[in-house]
């Protein structure tokens, strides 16, 4: 006779498997029973684990390059002033509901065998005003300040003292700055901008292609450059130092190798300042704008003057000013398609914030701008190693 095949659910559990059954299931409940008690930590655990690397994540020991504390200007003072606010604030009201919240399990803990159920308070009209009061009191505590705060940075300062005003121009990838009356009138620089400590500042973002957003975070917050809009960002800075800054609007591909720098200059004689753990002396701001001002220093010495000539051979002047250097005084100032470069050796970096200005790093860029800055809109033009080194070695020396 044929074997027939019988559905897999029929086939017999061999003896020896049917008696083990039941003691497996208990050595796998009391091993589950183990495992259970050990997870049953892991929340805690993970939670301490949590608030450990929480509370040393944002530790210094001095304010960090971007740090958006340690504000060093009035108007950084009242963004400070709302984050301390809004911090302490929340750690009472944290603490309040976790105290609460531990006091309720403990105080009303069911106990063993009692099956009633506890008072319901649905619609109890006391408790539902006092949930309803003091939120409305925490926001109103927020709210009243916050719009001072706000009249407070939107107030131009007063006409009657000395003002620094400086049209701001964010672009694919750089910023433009044009300082407006004052004795820095018609100075016209790129991606590091100086300013007078303790002097009013008047800044007018707008941008020539996209939205960008001007911010040097110890400063103060972000200010959106937009096209077509004139947006105003006013400021006193009270430190002389040097602050980095980015920019804060993804504008494309090299939004994040778009920085910026502010130097604040001490309003009288040279002050010594700390950056990246170095000693830099920082003139005096009118010294700083006597400098800018003035034309471009004529290349000395065989390699500069082949490197001023390089320069305009290679059309570098179509987009670039140098003033002082003739052939290289065509692109208007307030119209330049790429960064004045008059005294372009004084900055300390190049591709705004993106590299230390040496020469290395300046042949680097013109040799290959986009392998720096991918999608710079600066032309690759064709030229020698040699070539570059030579226009870099003229560049870097116009102090
Ligand atoms: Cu400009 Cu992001």
């Amino acid at each position: 006779m044929a074997k027939v095949a019988q559905p897999r659910s029929q086939v017999a559990v061999p003896a020896r498997d049917a008696v083990a059954l039941p003691e497996r299931a208990a050595e796998h409940a009391s091993a589950s029973n183990c495992r259970a008690s050990s997870r049953r930590w892991l929340p805690t655990v993970g939670l301490l684990a949590w608030i450990a690397v929480a509370a040393v994540a944002g530790c210094s020991t001095e304010p960090a390059p971007r740090d958006t504390h340690n504000t060093i200007s009035d108007s950084g003072d009242i963004s400070s002033f709302f984050y301390e606010l809004l911090l302490w604030l929340d750690v009472v009201i944290g603490v309040a509901v976790v105290a609460v919240w531990a006091w309720a399990l403990v105080r009303f803990k069911r106990a063993a065998g009692d099956d009633t159920l506890p008072v319901q308070n649905h619609g109890d009209a006391k408790m539902e005003m006092i949930w309803t009061a003091i939120p409305t009191v925490i926001v109103i505590a927020i709210t009243v300040p916050m719009l001072v705060g706000v009249f407070r940075l939107a107030k131009r300062p007063d006409q009657n003292q000395q003002i620094i005003e400086i049209d701001v121009t964010g672009k694919q990838w750089w910023w433009e700055f044009q300082y407006k009356g004052g004795s820095a009138n018609g100075l016209h620089t790129a991606n590091e901008v100086h300013v007078q400590a303790n002097t009013a500042v008047v800044m007018n973002m707008t941008s020539s292609d996209v939205i960008h957003a001007w911010w040097v975070p110890r400063l103060t917050g972000k200010r959106d450059a937009t096209p077509g809009r004139s947006y105003p960002l006013y400021f006193t800075a009270r430190e002389p130092g040097i602050y980095d800054g980015q920019c804060a609007e993804l504008c494309g591909a090299s939004h994040a190798l778009m920085g910026t720098k502010l130097f604040v200059h001490p309003p009288a004689k040279e002050v010594e300042v700390e950056y990246a753990g170095k000693k830099v002396t920082l003139d005096s701001y009118e010294t700083w704008v006597k400098g800018q001002l003035a034309p471009a220093a004529a290349p000395t010495g065989p390699e500069l003057e082949r490197g001023a000539k390089l320069f305009k051979d290679k059309t570098c002047p179509t987009c670039h000013l140098v003033k002082g250097l003739e052939g290289a005084e065509s692109a208007s100032p307030s119209m330049t398609t790429g960064p004045n470069l008059t005294h372009v050796g004084s900055r300390m970096t190049i591709g705004a914030n993106t590299l230390p200005n040496t020469p290395d790093n300046v042949a680097k860029w013109i040799l290959d701008p986009q392998a720096i800055k991918p999608g710079a809109k600066m032309t690759k033009i064709a030229m020698s190693p040699d070539e570059a080194k030579a226009i870099a070695a003229f560049l870097t020396s116009l102090k």
